[in-house]
């Protein structure tokens, strides 16, 4: 490339990011009434739409600013206040919202948030676990039921879908994600928004506007430790860090929330680039942006802001529209803005796109429209919603092992023995984002499995996990000294069929603030695994965890492991009715399992090296000296009770000219005995171009059902938002060359072919 060449793509790329490229479409009237509404405002009222302050028991965070219940509503009839979080249930939100409606000068209705992030009170699976169906169909339902209760109780605007890609299973907010790729991530991503805001009207009582969190490149922590640096380059950053949050906008999303971290060095929350050329103005984002909880505050610990004023002015010019619990903007901005300190069109912007939502969500028209009594009482906790959550958790799901087919189980005849504290929890399946379900309340793996009276159960504890049952609010104490159960289970598991130990991790132990520098079985888990193991290893291992774990020991000794995660309200119904073959497991993992913490980050989407492969035989290639680089489980893995071959790959034509689409079909038969479903997935090498690329990133996913011995052909078709990417310039390019195709049943793929782009 000549030199002037070089120069003529920077200076084109910047112009490129500048560019106002509204994809997000404005209502016109709506707009109309903003104007009149903003020409009667004055700048405290401006600002006070700018102020979130937290609710009055529940808190997700470090001690909230917004001081008594009595100064808040002091505040909310002064027009400080322009919305709540964690407010619920229609009593309480009326209260605070005819404060808003009926006692303030211009009556602007508060928009009310809360974290409904694996339901509400009828709890669906973690969105870790629900993202291992593959299944976009049931992701959006769950979503939907989860609005449903929400809109029920009151709220309108929920802080999900979290969206951040991660590689890290020490970080303990992968639980609420969608693992480790951003192909898969942005689908899903788009399945949950659809699931909270259905068809962006808001025209139906039961949908709330979602929020795209943790913006950005919160999965990236240094070291996995919370509230850290996130150093990522540009080439992270656009081809994996952000294309979720760029598909959620394309969708119609509502909001977005800063994260608590750097990235590169600039606090999210003050991140202009990011924010206001990136989201709003490239990507045409007409929402509004909330800070994450104080995280406008975090920029002077951070070392950015020197005092809470500069902390308001880099916020609120980088587009951090609103304040969640920072207590920054209401106390600051307005003297900045009277001082000529902070220019008024930023304030003004900020105001329209909240004011926008409130619009949007139908709250002018009728501040009271989610607040009905009687729908509270019927959509909460209704059937219909059991029979979502419960759907939802059968799917999420993952066979990882079967080896001397233990299950599923006979239906009677067999003496079952169930080991483990998390088999008779009600509470930890519940997971950690439940902040309006009642702890307890989850069906447990032993009631689900009583339901099978064919066979003879015997539960019995064998280990207490904890020492205290944990909360939201307390780190989780496993137990590291109490074997006084051990005696019992082993006399219970010597002489059963089969012994299904219920292991991993408590449901607190994943989520915001959960980091950890060890994946091994908790406590003295493994240690009670491996005594069970001496007296009999017809073991079925059924994990909960919300995260990856390294159980390299059981995966090597263990017959039969299943991974169930924290699968919500219905957990034991799900658990029995596979382990039973009432269902047939379809799951596939969205994040790969180590084999020890040292190979964590690790994902498959890696880079070739120079020195892939030990071709001269010799040290000086990329490997570890102690262990297999690869994977324990790889991401895409999961079994079924039948088998599924793969055959006959074909690609419709060699080469392709940009614009243009690949059909890649392959045929896919069921081999086994039963029904089941497959979720077939394709993979791409582009095998050169201008920056390194993965050795192969997912590029298409289909689930497909069949009948024993049946065969269908699958066709995916790549385009060039397939085929492209971000270059080093962060434009979004697809270039000339050759690309490798793999199709299979996880990321090992193996059946390729080529073609060409030209
Ligand atoms: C902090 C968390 O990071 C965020 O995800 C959540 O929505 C807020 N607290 C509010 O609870």
């Amino acid at each position: 490339m000549k030199i002037t060449q070089f120069f003529t793509i920077t200076i084109m790329s910047v112009m490129t990011v500048s560019t106002i490229n509204a994809q997000q479409k404005l209502n016109p009237e709506i707009e109309k009434k903003i104007d009149v509404l903003m020409s009667k405002m004055t700048l405290e009222e401006k600002v006070g739409q700018m102020n979130q302050y937290n609710g009055f028991w529940d808190v997700t965070g470090p001690a909230p600013v917004g001081g008594t219940s009595e100064q808040k509503y002091e505040n909310i009839k002064k027009g400080l206040v322009g919305s709540m979080l964690t407010v619920r249930g229609v009593k309480e939100v009326k209260a605070v919202q005819k404060i808003a409606v009926e006692q303030t000068r211009l009556g602007i209705p508060l928009i009310i948030g809360f974290d409904v992030i694996h339901g509400y009170k009828t709890l669906s699976p973690i969105p870790l676990a629900e993202a291992a169906s593959w299944d976009l169909k049931a992701i959006e339902k769950s979503a939907e039921t989860a609005a449903s209760e929400a809109a029920a109780s009151g709220i309108n605007w929920t802080f999900g879908p979290m969206m951040d890609v991660s590689k890290d299973a020490r970080w303990g907010r992968v639980m609420e994600g969608a693992g480790e790729d951003s192909y898969l991530g942005s689908k899903v991503a788009v399945a949950r928004v659809k699931g909270f805001q259905g068809d962006n009207t808001f025209k139906s009582p039961l949908r709330i506007a979602a929020t795209a969190k943790h913006f950005a490149a919160y999965g990236f922590v240094e070291s996995a430790l919370e509230y850290n640096a996130s150093e990522v380059s540009n080439n992270t950053l656009f081809n994996q860090v952000l294309p979720p949050f760029k598909a959620a906008v394309d969708t119609g999303l509502k909001t977005v929330m800063t994260s608590f971290n750097t990235i590169n060095g600039i606090p999210a929350s003050g991140d202009k680039y990011l924010l206001r050329d990136v989201l709003k103005n490239k990507w045409g984002f007409n929402g509004f942006v909330i800070s994450d909880w104080a995280s406008i505050r975090e920029m002077i610990p951070w070392g950015f802001s020197k005092d809470e004023k500069a902390a308001a002015i880099s916020a609120v010019e980088a587009g951090t529209d609103m304040d969640m619990e920072g207590g920054i903007y209401v106390p600051y901005l307005i003297d900045l803005v009277k001082q000529g300190k902070v220019k008024q069109e930023f304030v003004d912007d900020a105001v329209r796109r909240i004011l926008r939502v409130k619009y949007e969500l139908g709250l002018f028209d009728n501040p009271y429209r989610f607040l009905d009594e009687k729908r509270e009482k019927e959509v909460i906790g209704s059937k219909a919603n059991r029979e979502a959550v419960l759907d939802m958790a059968k799917k999420s799901i993952v066979l990882l092992k079967n080896d001397t087919n233990l299950l599923p189980l006979k239906k009677s005849g067999q003496k079952i023995v169930l080991l483990g504290y998390l088999a008779e929890s009600k509470n930890s399946p519940l997971g950690s984002w439940r902040i309006a379900a009642d702890s307890n309340t989850a069906v447990s793996v032993l009631e689900g499995m009583q339901q099978y009276k064919g066979n003879s159960l015997n539960y019995v504890k064998g280990l207490e996990l904890t020492t205290v049952e944990p909360t939201f609010l307390t780190e989780v104490q496993y137990n590291t000294t109490d074997k006084s159960g051990f005696e019992a289970a082993k006399n219970a598991a010597k002489d059963a069929d089969v012994v299904v130990m219920v292991l991993g991790e408590h449901g607190f132990s994943t989520g915001e603030a959960r980091s950890r520098t060890n994946l091994d079985l908790p406590g003295l888990q493994q240690e009670f695994l491996e005594e069970i193991y001496k007296v009999n290893p017809n073991i079925v291992l059924v994990l909960n965890n919300g995260r990856p774990l390294t159980i390299s020991w059981a995966a090597e000794k263990i017959p039969t492991i299943v991974e169930a995660w924290q699968l919500g309200t219905e957990t034991g119904n799900a658990v029995a009715q596979v382990l039973y073959g009432d269902y047939n497991p379809s799951g596939k993992l969205p994040m790969s399992f180590p084999r020890n913490i040292g190979q964590v980050p690790i994902s498959y989407n890696h880079y070739s090296t120079g020195r892939f492969t030990n071709k001269d035989n010799n040290v000086f290639w990329s490997h570890y000296s102690d262990v297999e680089k690869t994977p324990l489980y790889p991401f895409g893995y999961g079994l079924s009770y039948t088998t599924f071959e793969y055959s006959n790959l074909k690609i419709n034509k060699k080469t392709f000219s940009k614009g243009g689409k690949v059909e890649v079909s392959v045929d896919l038969k069921n081999t086994g005995k039963v029904t089941g479903k497959e979720v077939a997935q394709l993979y791409i090498h582009d095998e050169f171009a201008s920056v390194a690329k993965p050795v192969k990133e997912l590029k298409g996913f289909e689930m497909v059902e069949l009948k024993a011995g049946e065969t269908k052909t699958i066709t995916f078709t790549l385009t060039d938002a397939e085929l492209g990417f971000y270059n080093n310039q962060n434009e979004f390019v697809v270039e000339p060359g050759s690309f490798k195709v793999m199709v299979g049943g996880n990321s090992d793929a193996t059946l390729s072919d080529k073609f060409e782009v030209n």
